[in-house]
């Protein structure tokens, strides 16, 4: 195949979408890697670019609530934590019709469906007469792309265009919420905090923890998720660094404290302490360390509230093929 563009023209983006092609697209949360979420022939090419394993479902994307609920029952409960985060970094699951095919669901009777908070990918999702079917446009098991650079170097030759939209401004994928009449499910927490969620609903709110393979309900939740090629640790830096870091070449990331070893570089993801902020830079800084001339990534366990649950996640699931 031939090297991917990199563009701002929606409507060249529609017709390849319409052609069957998969494009690039960006959205506040990642870039995702995008097609025709009704046409098994899109959503087949989507798995081969990225080769990602068939077991592992795709999130479908529309412009609104309304629009959902071609592709999926919602309820009045859902309808009413959704308005208070739609579009936006909120991902819901949700039972499926049976309009949306097998195959993006991986077999599963739910949908899971987003309307991303992106001007440009918004004015394509409006000019389409279908929805998108749109993972994270990263090769399977690597880190998440946040800008149209990052895209390019994992997917060059897999994909005819990506539709530049700028740096993602959020940061981490979109927090994925199941609304049970009892209970509000958060199977992958994400831009969304859990205490915003918790805000808006009176139901009791429940992270699903890690799962074992038999039990992969959302296999985001499969740990060995969003790792760099360089051996990463999470914890205390002192500590980690006596393990792992002399003489060797450290990358820190941080919030915003600096560490003096000589041999350390320090990478901080928000000199004001915000976490918010700290998650908006977290790939884009795991992208700058791996394309460097690093031998380990030493992290530190961020704060565990907002953004903080997202970005400690992301760590330990990009820490874990190292321990
Ligand atoms: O922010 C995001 O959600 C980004 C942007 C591009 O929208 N997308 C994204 O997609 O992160 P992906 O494929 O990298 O992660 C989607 C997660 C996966 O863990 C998948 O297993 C889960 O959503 N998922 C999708 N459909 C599901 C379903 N029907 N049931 C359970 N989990 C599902
Ligand atoms: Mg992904």
């Amino acid at each position: 195949m031939v090297e991917a563009k990199i563009g701002t023209d929606i409507a060249y983006a529609a017709t390849l979408l319409q052609q069957g092609e998969v494009v690039a697209i960006p959205t506040e949360t990642v870039y995702g890697l995008a097609g025709n979420a009704l046409d098994t022939h899109s959503i087949e090419k989507i798995y081969i670019a990225k080769q990602r394993p068939l077991f592992n479902p795709l999130i479908l994307h529309t412009h609104s609530i309304a629009a959902i609920q071609q592709f999926a029952q919602i309820s009045d409960a859902t309808i009413a934590i959704a308005q208070h985060f739609m579009p936006g970094a909120l991902t819901l699951l949700l039972p499926k019709k049976a309009i949306v095919p097998d195959l993006l669901t991986a077999g599963s009777s739910k949908v899971a469906v987003r309307i991303p908070n992106h001007p440009v990918t918004l004015a394509l999702l409006k000019q389409l007469s279908f929805p998108l079917a749109a993972p994270s446009a990263n090769p399977f098991g690597y880190i998440s792309p946040v800008t149209a650079a990052h895209v390019l170097k994992g997917l060059q030759y897999q994909i005819p265009y990506i539709l530049d939209g700028g740096p993602c401004s959020v940061g981490v994928e979109s927090t994925i919420i199941e609304v049970l009449p009892q209970v509000v499910m958060i199977h992958r927490v994400g831009g969304i905090a859990v205490e915003a969620i918790q805000a808006v609903t009176n139901l009791p709110v429940q992270v699903v923890k890690k799962h074992t393979a038999q039990q992969v309900h959302t296999p985001g939740q499969l740990k060995s998720h969003y790792a760099p090629h360089t051996p990463l640790y999470v914890g205390d830096i002192h500590q980690l660094y006596e393990q792992y870091g002399k003489g060797k070449r450290v990358a820190v990331i941080a919030l915003r404290q600096m560490y003096t070893q000589p041999n350390i570089t320090n990478f901080t993801l928000a000199p004001d302490g915000d976490i918010a902020t700290a998650a908006a830079h977290l790939f884009e800084v795991m992208h700058t360390i791996d394309n460097g001339h690093f031998d380990v990534i030493l992290a530190e366990s961020f704060p565990e509230i907002g953004l903080g649950l997202a970005i400690n996640d992301r760590l330990h699931r990009a820490q874990v093929q190292w321990k």
